[in-house]
């Protein structure tokens, strides 16, 4: 296994090695219990790195106050440990302004769930230490789509391209593997596939929490913060919902805040607000979600510092039954044309396709300060018909022209649920997105995995399985990657028939894709495909149209270890689902209900 000690956030090393989560060289630490529900743990920062809090998922949250030399430094809720650890979460020393820390614990809120901390398991396990293990311990960590090293992940944050270096921040919990304590982590990658962890950018402050937001780069210094200084816009979550502004002289790798924050707030709750240099005008556009109206705010600036609320755009437009978050606003190619269009870009939690969270977009024009919709507000389109893409956002800056997007790989129906625990959530596979028309005179958005994917590829088997009646043929897939493989077919669905795609393992789980000519539809379903029992909402066949308008239909899939990505060739549908098989698929087999299909080409990746 491999194994690699967290120092400042970086992975420093790589050893080999077992899988203990914490080093032997730790100091245990003593709390003071000054009542049931209060105790006080004191350290200095010579003695170590890092306190390491032993935390139990499902204990009543504690609420600890970190005090530096006196001074309140950071606040956090965490469930500690009561009776069983789960795992630890390191709370860093270094870093800190002063040297005498002071942990101020209250184990409850209220007087239903007092617990008494001397009796409490994480009274006497809690300690201090140099070093963090973030040795990988979970089976379904997927082995090329970005995790966090440890601790909870949701949306993707402040994405950009600068210097032959993608920086990706998300919403991050340091402190548990479920929604809490949200501040911006950021990895980094030369490649958009390898990704590096790095320190994390933003921690909540006395504004709040470290909500959604993104980054862009002034390179004509607009803000007055230097030229190609990255800026970013989060919000603050606290009592109420404000957007905040950081800098960095340092390419992202840290940021400092505005004196001034707030720099945006409105009488609603709003959040997540996405900025792009809109060159047409020479002025900055943010977008921002009214969550409970409804409607994406358009505001304009020309120096990232003071916005104007130009116009409104949503009511009764689209899928309305969620909240809406995590605008983006893309100006895109049409594909075979030399016409451009604008998609506003608008996810919304619950109401997609299946339930839960999901991602759907306008097509339309924008002038610079009004986004008009090209549709009637009745139509609804979709830009995955899996029930795990979430909160996707375009990275600024993408080389080439790129408009390149990352979503989250959950759905807030189960993601806390989802059957891991030292880290939870994966982000998708980066994406490039285009337009493209179709048949019905619609303007649609084709999603394609990004270039940069195909350098996860070894040596392909290639197979012509021609064709395909009623009886299974069968292809292994990679036993030396685990069954981790792209597998790429084409296929002759000329006269209305069907085909299914299958996957399974030998304990008899399976997932079972189709592909319709005669709607013109794909599916997967995912009822029978491993653990699927943590949440009532996780069995479910999710259902894509296929916008073909041939019959010939060219499929590639990614399985990482707990996800499956399909795609189109031309992106004309993508469908991305979670699964947890209890061991790894390791066969594909075609089959046709009306023993009419043809398989004319079949290729299989392993990935590495
Ligand atoms: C979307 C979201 C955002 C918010 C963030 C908080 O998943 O709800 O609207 O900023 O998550 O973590």
């Amino acid at each position: 296994m491999n194994r690699s000690i967290i120092a400042g956030g970086v992975i420093l090393a790589s050893l080999s090695g077992g899988s203990l989560p914490v080093s032997a060289e730790t100091v245990p630490l003593t709390p003071q219990c000054l009542s049931e529900t209060n105790a006080l743990v004191r350290a200095n920062t010579t003695q170590g790195k890092y306190i390491l809090l032993p935390v139990q998922e499902n204990a009543a949250p504690a609420h600890i106050r970190v005090l530096s030399d006196g001074r309140l430094d950071e606040t956090l809720n965490i469930t500690l440990a009561e009776n069983r650890i789960d795992f630890y979460v390191p709370l860093r020393l270094d870093g800190r302004d002063g040297e005498e820390i002071l942990l101020d614990i209250r184990t409850s809120h209220d007087r239903a769930h007092t617990r008494d901390t001397q009796n409490s398991l994480w009274s006497s396990e809690i300690k201090i230490s140099d070093e963090f293990d973030t040795s990988n311990r979970e089976k379904y960590r997927p082995a090329f789509h970005h995790t966090p090293l440890y601790g909870w992940m949701n949306d993707p944050n402040g994405m950009f391209y600068k210097d032959g270096v993608w920086h990706l921040s998300y919403q991050w919990n340091p402190y548990g593997s479920k929604w809490e304590n949200m501040s911006w982590g950021h990895s980094s990658s030369k490649d958009l596939i390898h990704w590096e962890a790095q320190e994390p950018v933003l921690y909540r402050d006395a504004l709040g929490a470290v909500f959604s937001g993104s980054a862009v780069i002034d390179k004509e210094n607009t803000a007055g913060f230097g030229h190609d200084s990255v800026i970013a816009i989060y919000t603050s979550a606290d009592a109420s919902q404000v957007q905040s502004l950081a800098h960095s002289s340092d390419g992202g790798m840290t940021y400092e805040r505005y004196a001034k924050n707030p720099i945006i707030t409105y009488e609603r709750e709003s959040r997540d607000p996405n900025m792009f240099w809109d060159a047409d005008n020479s002025r900055w556009v943010l977008l921002l979600a009214s969550a409970l109206d409804h409607e994406m705010l358009v505001f304009t600036s020309p120096d990232l510092k003071e916005w104007t609320l130009q116009s409104k755009f949503g009511k009764d437009f689209g899928a309305q039954d969620g909240v809406w978050e995590c605008p983006d606003l893309l100006r895109l190619p049409i594909e075979g044309t030399d016409r451009e269009k604008w998609v506003l870009i608008c996810n919304i939690n619950p109401g997609g396709p299946f339930g839960g969270s999901a991602t759907q977009y306008f097509v339309g024009e924008f002038d610079g300060n009004k986004f008009v919709c090209d549709t009637p507000p009745e139509v609804t389109k979709w830009m995955d018909y899996g029930k795990d893409h979430y909160a996707t956002v375009s990275f600024h800056n993408a080389p080439d022209n790129r408009t390149t997007v990352i979503g989250w790989m959950s759905n807030w129906q189960y993601a806390n649920e989802v059957p891991t625990v030292q880290y939870r959530s994966a982000n998708t596979l980066p994406r490039d997105l285009k337009l493209f028309e179709f048949i019905d005179g619609q303007t649609y958005l084709a999603s394609v995995p990004s270039p940069e994917v195909d350098i996860l590829r070894g040596t392909p088997k290639n197979y012509r399985p021609g064709k395909i009646g009623k009886g299974l043929k069968r292809f292994s897939l990679p036993s030396a990657t685990d069954g981790l493989c792209e597998i790429d077919f084409d296929a002759d669905l000329k006269n209305g028939s069907r085909l299914e795609i299958t996957l399974s393992n030998q304990e008899g789980e399976k997932v079972v894709m189709t592909l319709n000519s005669e709607d013109d539809t794909f599916s997967m379903d995912r009822t029978s495909s491993g653990l699927t029992d943590f949440s009532e909402h996780f069995p479910c066949v999710t259902v894509a149209p296929a916008y073909n308008a041939t019959g010939k239909y060219s499929v590639r899939i990614f399985i990482d270890r707990s996800s499956i990505e399909a795609f189109s060739y031309d992106g004309h549908f993508a469908m991305t689902n979670l699964v947890f098989p209890t061991s790894p698929y390791n066969s594909v087999s075609f089959s046709s209900p009306d023993g009419n299909a043809k398989v004319n080409s079949l290729t299989i990746y392993p990935l590495k």
